[in-house]
């Protein structure tokens, strides 16, 4: 397998956009086209992560009208869905076609434009990730698969739920805090205590700012081998690791406290980077709501089970601590355009690893994790990214 880099990232701010699919795709696809010193002719292949175009827009192969619009049809232009982590599979899928030596450069995007659909239809379309005939019936949806995670969380761990709710509260303040020195991040405002408890009841105990928005955004990633990259661009930045898992229906999982699959996932992309997650400087994690957040610390072996709120509590994941994690404002506040949300967590690792994050810059970054998951706790990927100059 060859070495791959990424040389070129962009991304369009994330919230309500007046702008379509293909042009929020397209708009992405460009700002990392000329971040990579690259013309849109040099693409050999276009992944597109997007996991409700044909709902949002009534458009499925996206991926072609995408390739037209950057004046390059006729490359190979799939989609790619997985829920939530359709776009970071977007990237893999680039990678690792990139070392496997069928392309030499290829493009990832990933897009979602949400806000033309209700809350209520975004509810039900995304829950269209949980097992549609064992799952559906019983109404769930997101905020509730998580409201359950946070209950059970507290139970087994004998946690009084006030404190776990203090714990939820500080990690809402801080990406809140982190997405306001991010100026294409949805929420450009910090919360206070005041602010989070006295927001609306979603699913008992989350309440609005535990829950990640309805977002539109697309963001993209170029992808080559680090031999050429190294003619292309000062910083490369290289994709050392890249995990992957899934698991089945919730009601087959025995103990959703612990993300099966992210802890596969998570062995697979720290073995084939010869790394152990003491190595990490900073990581961009699957905040979907914040208790996925504390899931998230303890699935990629930051903290032991259990002990994911004590870091909350210890500050150890705010810049500047132990484990920085979500500086770019994360899911919650960052916005979650679900297909735009992987290549925007490798687009602001990247960033990092560069130095070119201003207020938000995590000193002397140069490994990064990103963590993707779609559906509850089912497709995971995770993507190591280190300095390569
Ligand atoms: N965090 C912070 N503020 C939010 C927010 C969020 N998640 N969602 C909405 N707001 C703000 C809006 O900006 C708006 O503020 P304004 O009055 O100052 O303009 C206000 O709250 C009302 O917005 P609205 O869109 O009417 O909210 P809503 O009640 O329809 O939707 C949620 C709120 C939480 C239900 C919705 O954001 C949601 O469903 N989130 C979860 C999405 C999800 O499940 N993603 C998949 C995860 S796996």
């Amino acid at each position: 397998m060859r070495q791959v880099a990424i040389v070129g990232v962009g991304m369009t701010k994330f919230g309500k956009s007046e702008k379509t699919l293909i042009e929020m795709g397209a708009e992405a696809a460009m700002e990392a086209i000329n971040d990579s010193n690259l013309k849109p002719k040099d693409i050999q292949a276009l992944f597109v992560g997007c996991g409700a175009s044909i709902v949002e827009e009534n458009q499925t192969i996206i991926g072609g009208f995408l390739a037209e619009d950057l004046g390059i049809a006729g490359i190979p232009a799939p989609r790619v869905e997985s829920a939530c982590s359709s776009g970071s599979w977007a990237v893999a899928l680039a990678a690792m076609t990139v070392a496997g030596g069928y392309f030499d450069i290829a493009l990832a995007v990933g897009v979602e434009r949400q806000t033309v659909l209700s809350t209520e239809f975004n509810t039900r379309m995304m829950a269209s990730g949980v097992h549609s005939f064992y799952e559906s019936p019983t109404g769930l949806s997101f905020p509730g698969v998580f409201g359950m995670a946070t209950h059970l969380y507290a139970h087994k761990y004998g946690i009084p739920l006030g404190r776990l709710k203090d714990c939820l509260a500080k990690i809402a303040i801080k990406n809140h805090r982190n997405a306001a020195k991010n100026p294409k991040a949805q929420f450009q405002k910090e919360i206070s205590m005041e602010t989070y408890y006295n927001s609306i009841m979603v699913a008992s105990p989350l309440q609005l700012y535990d829950c990640s928005p309805i977002s539109d955004g697309g963001a993209a990633v170029v992808v080559t081998t680090a031999d050429i990259a190294k003619k292309l661009v000062p910083k490369p930045v290289h994709l050392i690791g890249i995990g992957y898992s899934s698991s089945g229906s919730l009601c087959g999982q025995k103990d959703f406290t612990r993300v099966k699959a992210r802890e596969t996932s998570a062995k697979i992309a720290y073995n084939m980077a010869g790394i152990t997650p003491k190595d990490i400087d900073v990581a961009e994690l699957h905040d979907c709501f914040t208790m996925a957040e504390i899931l998230a610390y303890e699935g990629l072996g930051f903290f032991e089970p259990g002990e994911g709120y004590k870091a909350v509590e210890r500050g150890d994941t705010e810049i500047g601590g132990k484990i920085p994690c979500n500086p770019s404002g994360g899911l919650k506040a960052k916005g979650h355009p679900t297909g735009a949300t992987g290549p925007a967590q490798v687009y602001e690792i990247v960033k990092q690893i560069r130095g070119e994050c201003g207020p938000r810059q995590v000193e002397g970054a140069e490994i990064g994790i990103t963590d993707t998951m779609g559906g509850s706790f089912a497709a995971i990927i995770n993507l190591i990214l280190k300095k390569g100059w």
